[in-house]
């Protein structure tokens, strides 16, 4: 899906071709997660966006009430990374909605793979996700 869709939540549009600003992004990630604010800069905003296939945004008219960046190569998985709603704006089907927008722009069969944080993990089970046990990482030095 790569055009607005109001379906989901009155208010509310979800996309995949809406062009933002990294400003934008950091404003939106200060009003999710207040602890990200002090290392989030624009320029590593940028590089994160820049370099992401799919980047999924919710609208409530002109205001950024949620992101996620996304890896893929749409047929076999793909990889979500920081998914954020605006804490004004949580349980209202936001991040389900974000999400949405991302399958459908994978082919059927693919996967979705991602880290969870604790507080999120229960968001995730109630999305159908199930736990991957042999997850692993590497943190480049
Ligand atoms: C996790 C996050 C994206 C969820 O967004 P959201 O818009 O509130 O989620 P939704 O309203 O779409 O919720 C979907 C389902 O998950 C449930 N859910 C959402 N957050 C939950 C939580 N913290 N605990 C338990 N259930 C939760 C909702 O009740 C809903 O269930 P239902 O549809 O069966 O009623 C949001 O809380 C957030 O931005 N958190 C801070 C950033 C973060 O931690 N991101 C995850 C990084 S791994």
């Amino acid at each position: 899906m790569n055009s607005t869709d109001t379906t989901r939540l009155p208010g509310i549009s979800y996309t995949t071709a809406r062009v933002f600003t990294a400003a934008q992004m950091v404003d939106l990630y200060a009003r999710s997660h207040p602890s990200r604010a002090t290392r989030d800069n624009e320029a590593d905003i940028e590089s994160m966006f820049a370099h992401a296939t799919l980047a999924a945004t919710a609208w409530a008219g002109e205001l950024l009430v949620g992101a996620a960046r996304v890896f893929t190569d749409f047929t076999s998985m793909a990889y979500l990374s920081d998914i954020d709603v605006d804490a004004n704006f949580r349980r209202r089907g936001i991040g389900r909605g974000i999400i949405q927008t991302v399958l459908a722009e994978l082919k059927p069969g693919a996967k979705l793979l991602l880290f969870s944080n604790e507080e999120a993990e229960e968001f995730y089970k109630r999305l159908g996700c199930e736990p991957c046990p042999r997850g692993f990482r590497l943190v480049n030095k």
